[in-house]
């Protein structure tokens, strides 16, 4: 019989035990499991921990300053911001392999909180010490699709465990890898977390890198980043948020299509709405949204986004699909 209090308990003593008085570094993306991560670090060792968020250019539209903002408040937890956008999307150019991308993403992730432990440890006040602890929100299905589950394949690495690099020197706290995300959320609520923060819809720490389909340049991202932006307030709108699990909306950045706009020819890019319904995200099925909200979504991306001029409806379950289209 599960109880969060019970695990909640167990793990605050067993991360007090390991740590001692040691500085902590937690990743925190905005997600609600970085987040529960990081509230149950901070119940059991308090300002040990700072949290980093990292800005790697493939962040929704508001998500930075959201992020900054509410989990600061909502939980007195120390914050530094870090954006790394240019050295990511360097590292990206040219890149549009799926696991290549993963990889180079959970890489910079390491490096950039390598980097961050100057500054945590300045501001702590502990010259001369280093980080050794890094919390990480992974939960047991990215551990299964990344391969480390019993006798697992490797389906996508997963940029916290398949996607870390080799010659990580941190140790690494995971509290929640045996947990799926109901649980998670439900230690959230038992922790004093906000519902807007338990309940928000999951989004890879690939963040919009695994949702353009081809290489990733900036001006993608924009064009990105405004359709998601448009689906995401059309769903709300709509009173949805609940009902669906999550909605990627994905880029085919190199498919061209013919289109009519404004009485001209249009060769543009498609892009894909993804909602799924799930349990967990070990398996899903596509949402059925009302035709009407679609409808909405796709007349407004197609007017407000220069270049898109077709919108696409994702109607395969997981399997044999995946929720994410890389
Ligand atoms: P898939 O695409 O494998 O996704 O069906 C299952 C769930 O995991 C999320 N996902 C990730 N989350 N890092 C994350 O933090 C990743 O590398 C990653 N890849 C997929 C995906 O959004 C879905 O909720």
């Amino acid at each position: 019989d599960w109880d969060a209090s019970n695990i909640i308990e167990d793990q605050v003593k067993k991360i007090r035990e390991e740590v001692g008085d040691a500085q902590v570094i937690c990743g925190l993306s905005g997600g609600v499991d970085s987040a529960v991560a990081a509230a149950l670090v901070h119940k059991a060792i308090g300002d040990q921990l700072t949290c980093v968020f990292v800005d790697h250019g493939l962040l929704r539209k508001g998500e930075a300053e959201q992020v900054k903002h509410d989990f600061v408040k909502a939980t007195g937890i120390k914050l530094i911001a870090v954006d790394a956008s240019e050295d990511f999307l360097t590292a990206l150019k040219g890149v549009s392999e799926p696991e290549r991308k993963r990889k180079i993403i959970g890489e910079k992730f390491i490096r950039t909180f390598e980097k961050a432990q100057r500054q945590v440890i300045e501001e702590a006040g502990k010259n001369g010490a280093e980080v050794k602890y890094l919390v990480q929100g992974t939960l047991y299905p990215d551990v299964v699709e990344s391969g480390g589950g019993d006798g697992a394949a490797n389906i996508k690495s997963h940029h916290n465990v398949g996607g870390l690099p080799k010659d990580i020197k941190f140790k690494l706290i995971e509290p929640l890898r045996t947990l799926f995300k109901d649980e998670v959320r439900a230690i959230g609520t038992k922790l004093g977390l906000p519902d807007e923060i338990v309940w928000r819809q999951p989004f890879p720490g690939p963040g919009l890198g695994i949702r353009i389909i081809g290489e990733i340049t900036r001006e993608r991202l924009d064009l990105l980043r405004e359709a998601d932006a448009i689906a995401r307030e059309e769903l709300s709108k709509a009173g949805l948020d609940r009902d669906i699990w999550q909605c990627p909306v994905v880029l085919l950045a190199d498919v061209h299509s013919v289109g009519v706009q404004g009485d001209e020819r249009t060769y543009g890019s498609p892009i894909v709405l993804r909602p799924v319904s799930s349990e967990d995200a070990m398996t899903a099925d596509w949402s059925r949204v009302p035709y009407d909200v679609l409808a909405t979504i796709s007349t407004r991306i197609t007017n407000e986004c220069r270049g898109i001029n077709r919108v696409v409806l994702d109607v395969t379950s997981k399997p044999p699909a995946t929720i994410e289209w890389e």
